[in-house]
């Protein structure tokens, strides 16, 4: 099992000398390790059983060190950073040569983030390189929104799980790139769309439904709570259900099933809340006694898009 503590001291030394620690972000955890060192990379590709044709973040907590790590910074991103940075939003942009080939599979951008959490932004702000920080969780599981969750899945990999409570935002960051005069959302996410078009006017969204090696990581089975997952109708798809082994995911509404069967996302149908909460409702879907999971999608707007993209990769 790995030690969960609040020692920045601690989680510095390690990944100084090439370890990799589990770090909160407002997002979700991260499973982190200098992002400059290829044999750090490969402990964290190793540790998440990632394929190596999925790269991974790198976070920094400054503008220079992001200036650092890449080449031009187009002025729409000026305009975003500005706008959402600290926070829930990653760019893909040419990256610097002294950027690792295995941080980005290969490909010509890297995808950099400045976090608001207060102990990823501290513990960065000790740190003379940039963190790349994937999700940590085993390849194609849900995302961890505590170091609980952490501890649970990847607790017999690492040494040291930084504890940084519950993640406020609950879904991963937005991320996008810019090509040409255009901006284009590749993963919907923590930054609402609309929150990016009032700035810069209409984007893209691009979400990538396979394992294309040119967008990688939006592989449809990515948010898989283990168990088989039917979205739509709750009442009508509980008709010809067992309610003892049916578990129900919900916006709003109580549903007829056992109490530890079912999780109510946000009651006052705040989608904020039910973001915060999604990860860890597919987690307790994951129950031996579960068979099935019946969920239903969400108002398709702010979070709401990234939540119903959740759900529909989990539902595959
Ligand atoms: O909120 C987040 O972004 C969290 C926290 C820890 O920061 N991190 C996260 O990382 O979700 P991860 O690795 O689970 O997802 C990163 C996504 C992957 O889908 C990956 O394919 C994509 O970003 N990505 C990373 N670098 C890329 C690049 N150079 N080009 C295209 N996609 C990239
Ligand atoms: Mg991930």
């Amino acid at each position: 099992m790995a030690e969960i503590g609040n020692d920045i001291k601690k989680a510095n030394k390690l990944l100084s000398n090439g370890e990799i620690v589990a770090i909160p972000t407002e997002t979700v955890y991260g499973l982190a390790g200098n992002a400059l060192d290829e044999g750090a990379i490969l402990k964290i590709y190793e540790a998440k059983n990632r394929p190596k044709f999925d790269p991974l973040i790198a976070h920094v907590d400054t503008f220079d060190k992001v200036q650092r790590i890449v080449k031009k910074i187009p002025h729409q991103a000026k305009i975003l950073a500005e706008a959402f940075w600290p926070g829930p939003l990653t760019f893909l942009l040419d990256k610097q040569e002294l950027v690792p080939d295995l941080l980005t599979s290969g490909l010509s951008r890297v995808a950099v983030r400045i976090p608001r959490h207060p102990i990823a932004r501290e513990l960065l702000s000790t740190l003379s390189f940039p963190l790349a920080a994937p999700s940590a969780n085993p390849f194609g599981y849900v995302s961890p929104t505590s170091a609980q969750h952490v501890q649970a899945q990847l607790g017999d990999r690492l040494s040291y799980i930084l504890d940084g409570g519950s993640s406020e935002v609950g879904v991963e960051s937005t991320i996008v790139g810019f090509e040409e005069d255009e901006v284009v959302v590749y993963r919907l996410g923590g930054t609402k769309v609309e929150d990016i078009e009032a700035l810069v006017g209409d984007v893209k969204v691009q979400v990538n439904e396979s394992s294309n090696p040119a967008a990688p990581g939006m592989l449809k089975s990515h948010y898989s709570p283990g168990r088989q997952m039917i979205m739509g109708n709750i009442e009508a798809n509980l008709k010809n259900a067992d309610r003892e082994t049916t578990g129900v995911i919900s916006y709003q509404k109580e549903y007829n099933v056992p109490e530890g069967n079912q999780v109510v996302l946000s009651s006052v149908g705040d989608l904020g809340e039910a973001a915060r909460n999604i990860f860890s409702a597919l987690r307790k879907m994951d129950q031996s006694h579960i068979e099935l999971v019946l969920a239903e999608y969400l108002p398709d707007e702010g979070l709401g898009r990234a939540i119903n993209d959740r759900l529909k990769r989990a539902a595959v």
